[in-house]
């Protein structure tokens, strides 16, 4: 998709930078509509300085650490991209084996220690509530990179922003999303049903038995009024999908091997599949996949997994200068 420079967002510099300064980001809980308005703000801006620039100075000398007790590839490096096009610079731990985490130092007692080093703390861990925790015990802010099976903030931000800049800003509301396969492990689900429930969408969850999303989460969107249903089979809403969200089966995450046996595989999306979808519509994936959406459809327009992961990149950019307060 080409770069609009002409921005359908808030005005950058709004005044509401300031109430961002210094704040940690563990929840899509703390976002109202008008935050997105203008977090998007910013990200749209940063997508038309990377276009224009690259590289620039809004960050330069500051420090993230970028600690990562779970693997990432996107995650961990669209940060570091996004610290250093602001022309900052990262601390890498990527592999905490290799770190003091291994010698049994506590997650409280690392992120102090990186907080004397970094203006800001960037975490992925396996334990759920774990980046409220470290955030507790850091007086820097620190932003959950993804806690467990509980929430991905960041990347329910940027999956937002696709639907965005993909469909248009104006258009989300009488959306319908159908979110697609693991929706009980797949956190990125879980903030992203919570995050759309600020719009007047209809999400569509459509899993194997053993996979439905968390009943917290059900409850929590239905509380906001807006109309959801769940489903074994994708055939019965694709025709009327504005967005297919497809998520890979987290077989990391089953404690029992058999039950993964009995559920992968269960959806994949092939050109022959989508040929009863809109032609006005996205499919999108957080990623990694395993076999879930067949390269096959890859050069499909209507592909959009592969621009989500840049506009990952705005979001964070935009995400890191407001709580260093100076978006
Ligand atoms: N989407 C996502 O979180 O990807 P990584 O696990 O590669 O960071």
């Amino acid at each position: 998709m080409p770069t609009n420079h002409t921005s359908p967002y808030l005005p950058f510099g709004d005044q509401r930078t300031a109430a961002w300064y210094g704040k940690d980001i563990i929840s899509v809980k703390q976002f109202t509509r008008s935050d997105l308005e203008y977090v998007f703000g910013v990200a749209h801006e940063m997508r038309g300085m990377v276009a224009r620039v690259g590289t620039f100075d809004l960050l330069k000398g500051k420090i993230l650490a970028n600690l990562f007790y779970e693997p990432s590839t996107r995650t961990s490096s669209s940060f570091t991209a996004a610290m250093e096009r602001l022309g900052g610079s990262v601390i890498p731990i990527n592999e905490v084996r290799y770190s003091s985490v291994s010698k049994g130092e506590s997650l409280p007692d690392t992120v102090r220690t990186l907080e004397c080093y970094a203006d800001v703390i960037v975490l992925r861990h396996p334990e759920t509530g774990s980046a409220a925790i470290a955030a507790e015990a850091a007086s820097k802010p620190l932003i959950n990179a993804g806690d467990g099976i509980g929430e991905h903030p960041t990347q329910a931000l940027l999956d937002t922003f696709t639907i965005f800049e993909e469909l248009g800003a104006g258009q989300v509301d009488g959306m319908t999303v159908t979110m697609l396969g693991d929706l009980k492990y797949g956190r990125t689900v879980h903030s992203l049903a919570r995050l759309l429930s600020l719009f007047r969408v209809k999400i569509n969850y459509v899993s194997p038995e053993i996979l439905r999303l968390p009943k917290e989460v059900l409850d929590e969107v239905d509380a906001k009024r807006i109309p959801q249903a769940e489903y074994r089979s994708l055939e019965q809403v694709l025709p009327e999908t504005d967005v297919l969200y497809v998520t890979r089966v987290q077989k990391e995450r089953f404690e029992d091997p058999a039950d993964y046996e009995k559920v992968k595989g269960a959806y994949v999306i092939d050109p022959e599949i989508m040929k009863a979808a809109k032609k006005e519509m996205i499919v999108m994936h957080p990623l990694p996949r395993v076999g879930e959406i067949s390269v096959d459809f890859d050069d499909d327009p209507r592909a959009a997994y592969f621009r989500q992961m840049e506009y990952g990149l705005y979001v964070r950019m935009a995400l890191l200068a407001m709580v260093l307060g100076k978006a």
